[in-house]
């Protein structure tokens, strides 16, 4: 338990201890240490942005310019990807498609626009399945030009779940061939902002925004969000109309995903737990403190406006997500040859969408600047995804053939095995988009493609 009276120095407050250059903020991967495991426990070797975990929260305003100087001090290549950003592509950062990795020692120039306000992400884009575990990962909020409310608190949660062996250690067993066949790296220790079961302060009366971040490689989050009372007012970035009660309880977050909170606690006290279902490991808790004035009910987020997919005159394509263990597939062509069986495995690509493991040289759809498209999406695999588009958010149309209404734009979704889901978006962003599963032992193992905008 955290003792009162150290919650200044909590994790919880917005850290931009970002050093400038100029208009640059100096970002530097390199290794650290971290208290992961809590306090008593010794620190943990970790990569962080620098050194640290998560790395700052960088913050810029809608329409504004982010500038970063990003150092690579590690001894291997890495890439920054700002995920969720609709971003011109040469910044996207994903190593070998939109950028040449940066080599050890090298220096990269980011500098994007921020069209859209709310709550986005940066992390490793290059071996993301080592980087983004060891720590390599932040949030960047964006916030609204005009904002709509002041919130008593604006809270950023960054969720990870990490693997932690006997010895304490949080880097072994990297490339696990049952992990990258099977769920991926799931872990057996839970932290916020870097932090066990922290104590999370937040004012009583008042409307405080939350803003939740899951940045675990494999594992969906279930998350209690019911006792907290919640209102969710956006999804992945994007506001919703108006805030919405939670559908259902426990509430999913798969890897990548986030969504943004309104909390207005009635009372001091400790309001509830955020946890694991079916899972005794509390991730962490609200603890709320007396506020002297009461404030009426906070209103909708303003919409970032995106255009609209025109579904009548679409342009579909199909992808089937097939492979991994307890799965039908029995081959899948790899760098342009066909292999099964131990061949397959051997080449430890193990996944594949439409029978292709991996990027190939050709993208898996190409248009033109604005055309609406419609991906219909099947998993035939024995496992669950988070499939992310870059460089766009899109809206869930159906779902295994039911229509659905509610359909709030998102960068990320969740299909269960055997699900098929449609999803529709304005292709309205130029260059060569990677679309691929944010269990990035998945990736790593096969289930990422491209397509491109001209
Ligand atoms: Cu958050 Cu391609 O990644
Ligand atoms: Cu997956």
């Amino acid at each position: 338990m955290q003792a009162a009276g150290v919650v200044a120095a909590s994790p919880f407050l917005p850290r931009m201890s970002l050093a400038g250059t100029g208009d640059f903020l100096e970002l530097t991967a390199r290794p650290g240490t971290a208290p992961l495991l809590g306090e008593g426990s010794p620190e943990v070797p970790i990569w962080g942005y620098d050194g640290a975990v998560p790395g700052p929260i960088i913050r810029g305003r809608k329409g504004g310019t982010i500038r970063v100087r990003f150092r690579n001090e590690l001894d291997q290549p890495t890439s920054i990807h700002w995920h969720g950003i609709r971003i011109e592509n040469s910044m996207d950062g994903v190593a070998g498609l939109t950028q040449p990795a940066v080599e050890p020692g090298d220096t990269f120039d980011y500098v994007f626009t921020v069209p859209d306000a709310g709550t986005y992400w940066y992390h490793a884009h290059n071996r993301s399945w080592e980087q983004v575990e060891r720590g390599l990962y932040g949030a960047l909020i964006v916030d609204e030009a005009e904002p709509a409310f002041a919130p008593a608190q604006d809270v950023t949660l960054v969720l990870d779940d990490w693997r932690v062996s006997p010895s304490g250690r949080i880097d072994e067993g990297f490339g696990d061939m049952g992990d990258w066949s099977h769920g991926g790296r799931l872990g057996n220790w839970l932290t916020i902002n870097g932090a066990t079961r922290p104590d999370i302060p937040l004012a009583a009366g008042r409307t405080s925004r939350v803003r939740l971040i899951n940045a675990a490689n494999a594992r969906i989050l279930e998350l209690d969000l019911e006792s907290l009372g919640a209102t969710v007012v956006a999804y992945d970035g994007q506001p919703l109309a108006a805030p919405e009660a939670l559908a259902y309880n426990p509430f999913l977050l798969g890897p990548g995903q986030r969504m943004d909170l309104l909390v207005t606690p009635g009372a001091p006290g400790t309001l509830a737990l955020i946890e694991m279902s079916g899972d005794p490991f509390a991730f962490g808790q609200f603890v709320v403190t007396p506020a002297d004035d009461q404030e009426a009910e906070a209103p909708a987020l303003l919409p970032n406006l995106l255009p609209e997919p025109d579904l009548a005159n679409a342009v579909e394509f199909d992808l089937d997500m097939a492979g991994g263990m307890m799965g039908r597939m029995t081959g899948a062509i790899v760098d342009g040859r066909y292999l099964e069986g131990e061949e397959l495995f051997a080449s430890r690509q193990v996944w594949a969408f439409n029978g292709v493991a991996g990027l190939s040289p050709e993208p898996f759809f190409g248009v033109e600047r604005g055309t609406s498209v419609i991906l219909n999406v099947t998993n035939d695999t024995a496992f669950p995804h988070a499939m992310h588009v870059h460089g766009h958010h899109f809206r869930i149309v159906a779902r295994s053939d039911s229509e659905i209404d509610h359909r709030p734009w998102r960068d990320t979704f969740l299909i269960g095995p055997t699900q098929t889901t449609r999803i529709a978006f304005v292709a309205d962003n130029p260059g060569k988009w990677l679309f691929h599963c944010h269990m990035l032992e998945h990736q790593a193992a096969g289930m990422k493609t491209w397509f491109e905008v001209t």
